[in-house]
């Protein structure tokens, strides 16, 4: 087996305080990396909508470990509404502004201003890794999903356009496209949806968030140095029935 070759080397990973991030940020831990976790809900408060506070983490890590291998952008939210709702005939409701602003700065605005802050340093070390979450989502559309699907479609485009421009730079860019992972974040859905959602998969169950954390360290381990702007779907084979 090739080595993972992520001993020391230094992994931020936003939204790292729960679900896929935390297990993420164990499973490069497990590996002997040094993880940096970027998150809102964790200490100190680091919200990568915000430039200010991403370049301060940024200043932050480079004081303590002077360099940055590896960036996994991870934080992202949902806030779901139909984009005009009807009922009985009549227009009930539709996505608000404010809605769609939300997961628009988080999964799309976050992942461009973590990996503007993260780049400069990759580029002058000749080398590194980023990892964005997209969704099978992303590829597809889903049913009420209108902001979050557009982020997670976007966050593709991200990773093939940075793969062209930071390719040269020895720095590779890929993102995982996960299908429906048992996290808070789906937890809430109705267990009817999520059983419904389970068949739907071939191998007719839900992922684990360590199946997620397993394919971004793969992604950024040395076995993985000629894979570049690619999406990984980590879905159970759900994308096949979609
Ligand atoms: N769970 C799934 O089924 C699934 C499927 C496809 C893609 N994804 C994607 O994987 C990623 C992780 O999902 P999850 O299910 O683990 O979510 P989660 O809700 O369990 O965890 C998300 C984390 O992001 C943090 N976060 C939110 N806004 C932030 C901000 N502005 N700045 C910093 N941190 C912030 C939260 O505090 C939380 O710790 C997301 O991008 C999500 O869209 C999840």
């Amino acid at each position: 087996m090739i080595p993972s070759g992520l001993r020391d080397k230094v992994v931020i990973v936003t939204g790292g305080a729960a679900g896929i991030g935390r297990a993420t940020a164990e499973r490069f831990a497990d590996e002997g990396a040094k993880v940096v976790v970027w998150d809102v809900s964790s200490e100190p408060r680091i919200d990568v909508t915000s430039r200010e506070s991403i370049d301060a983490a940024v200043a932050e890590v480079l004081a303590q470990h002077g360099r940055i291998d590896v960036l996994v952008n991870n934080a992202g939210i949902v806030r779901d509404a139909q984009l005009v709702k009807v009922k009985d005939g009549e227009i009930v409701s539709t996505m608000d502004d404010a809605t769609f602003d939300a997961v628009v700065n988080v999964n799309l605005k976050g992942v461009f201003v973590c990996t503007r802050a993260v780049v400069p340093q990759m580029i002058k070390q000749r080398g590194g890794v980023v990892l964005n979450a997209s969704s099978i989502v992303g590829l597809y559309g889903n049913f009420g999903q209108t902001n979050y699907a557009a982020t997670k479609a976007g966050v593709i485009s991200f990773t093939q356009t940075w793969a062209r421009e930071l390719g040269k730079f020895g720095i590779r860019v890929n993102a995982v496209a996960p299908g429906f992972i048992a996290t808070d974040m789906i937890k809430a859905m109705p267990q009817k949806v999520l059983d419904t959602m389970a068949q739907k998969a071939p191998l007719g169950m839900l992922g684990e968030p360590d199946d997620i954390a397993n394919a971004y360290v793969w992604l950024a381990s040395d076995a993985a140095k000629f894979i570049h702007g690619t999406v990984l779907s980590v879905d159970g084979g759900l994308v096949l029935g979609t």
